[in-house]
């Protein structure tokens, strides 16, 4: 494990330094860190940087019911099984970082790789261990 994190740190930072800031991250490419997800220390620090970027729109329960009422779109209720089961963290990784072109779900470029996997880890969990 000593050495799988620094390389998958180095992955990511590559495929983010070659995606460009307006390109999408390459889907395919893209490396799921399969024991940090279901890591508690993952889902902690997701759910800090969740109360501090996500709440305001996705509720501070998580469950879509945000202080942002007035939006085009619905934010997400994490809380869900439903839709925890519609996704993959691929998919929740990729929308965290790019965003839903379309909807009010911002692009998150200003989050690291690691803090959008600990935030894919924290949506992902909700829905079995609610905050
Ligand atoms: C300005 C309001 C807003 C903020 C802030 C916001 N979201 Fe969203 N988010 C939305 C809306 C609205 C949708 C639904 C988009 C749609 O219609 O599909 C969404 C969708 C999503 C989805 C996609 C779910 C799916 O199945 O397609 C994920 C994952 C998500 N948000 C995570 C986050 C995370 C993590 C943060 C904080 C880093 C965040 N959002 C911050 C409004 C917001």
């Amino acid at each position: 494990m000593r050495i799988t994190k620094p390389i998958l740190a180095a992955c990511l930072t590559v495929l983010s330094a070659c995606g460009g800031e307006s390109r999408p991250t390459d889907r395919e490419s893209l490396v799921v860190p399969g024991e940090l997800l279901s890591s508690a220390a993952a889902r902690q620090r997701g759910s800090e940087l969740f109360a501090r970027h996500c709440a305001l729109c996705h509720g501070e329960r998580a469950d879509g019911q945000g202080v942002r009422r007035n939006l085009s779109a619905r934010a997400v209720d994490f809380t869900d099984p439903y839709w925890r089961d519609s996704v993959t963290p691929r998919d929740v990784y990729l929308v965290i970082r790019d965003g839903k072109r379309g909807t009010p779900m911002p692009a998150w470029r200003i989050l690291t790789p690691e803090q959008t996997w600990d935030l894919t880890a924290f949506v992902l969990g909700v829905s079995a261990d609610p905050p």
